[in-house]
């Protein structure tokens, strides 16, 4: 529950589904932070939506979250956001999110570092035609690192069951993308310079996304991931519900 800014990091990644109008929500934690998420998020009936929780006991690698949430998925497609990815642009839901999730092809998107290394970085031909992605290359085959946000389809959980893991020791989330890759049934859809997306994985990086929130956020007056707010702007909430919750948090800049 590190802040970043003036909220719970858990705020960001969520507000990105909340946009896109995703109101049924598993929270996969470890067994010690269960407690402080559903102290602060509860069943999410606050914000109008759903929120569920499961515990992951061992950090077996991030495709142990579609085993973990095999039955919260059902029959549906999931998406996947880290909880420690931070995505911001005024464009990026209508763009990139919501026509992704209406599809049924599973897409995970890559975005131009300077540090490709640190991530899952994607290999294109010339033609731009994706030919791999690998976990923390040492020679990053390109400066496109794959994003913590993943749309997947229904198949994911079996997938994930099947894995096997790597050197590290863990499963990897970049052998479900080369599973998909295998099948001609993967797309990797490029951000853009104008897109923010921030990864608070290091005490250097969410130093860096507190400065990024503080300074926009200063300047506009205006909140970034608000979960209250966007909870009463989609109509998730109403403005009764909206000022009650205000009232509590009178006195705080927040
Ligand atoms: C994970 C994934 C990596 C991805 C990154 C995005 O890495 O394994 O493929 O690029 O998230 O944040 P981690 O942050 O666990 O090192």
């Amino acid at each position: 529950l590190l802040p970043v800014y003036d909220k719970p990091m858990i705020y960001y990644p969520l507000s990105i589904l909340m946009l896109a109008n995703i109101n049924d929500i598993l929270i996969i934690t470890t067994a010690e932070d269960s407690d402080r998420f559903i102290k602060l998020l509860g069943d999410g009936s606050q914000l109008g939506v759903s929120i569920q929780y499961e515990i992951q006991d061992k950090p077996t690698g991030i495709p142990d979250a579609f085993v973990v949430g095999e039955k919260f998925i059902g029959n549906e497609r999931v998406c996947l956001i880290l909880g420690d990815n931070i995505f911001h642009a005024d464009t990026f839901i209508n763009t990139h999110i919501l026509p992704n999730i209406n599809t049924s092809v599973p897409t995970v998107f890559g975005y131009y570092v300077k540090d490709p290394e640190r991530y899952g970085v994607v290999e294109f031909d010339k033609s731009q035609k994706v030919l791999s992605i690998e976990e923390k290359p040492t020679n990053p085959k390109s400066d496109y690192a794959i994003t913590g946000l993943y749309i997947f389809n229904n198949d994911v959980s079996k997938i994930a069951k099947n894995l096997k893991a790597s050197k590290r020791g863990e499963t990897e989330i970049v052998d479900i993308m080369n599973h998909y890759l295998m099948q001609d049934n993967l797309k990797v859809e490029l951000l853009g310079r104008g897109v923010t997306w921030l990864d608070t994985g290091t005490h250097h990086s969410l130093h860096e996304a507190s400065t990024y929130i503080e300074v926009l956020e200063s300047r506009q007056g205006l909140k970034i991931a608000s979960l209250e707010e966007i909870a009463f702007e989609k109509g998730f909430i109403s403005k009764d519900q909206l000022l009650s919750q205000a009232k509590t948090l009178k006195g705080t800049n927040y």
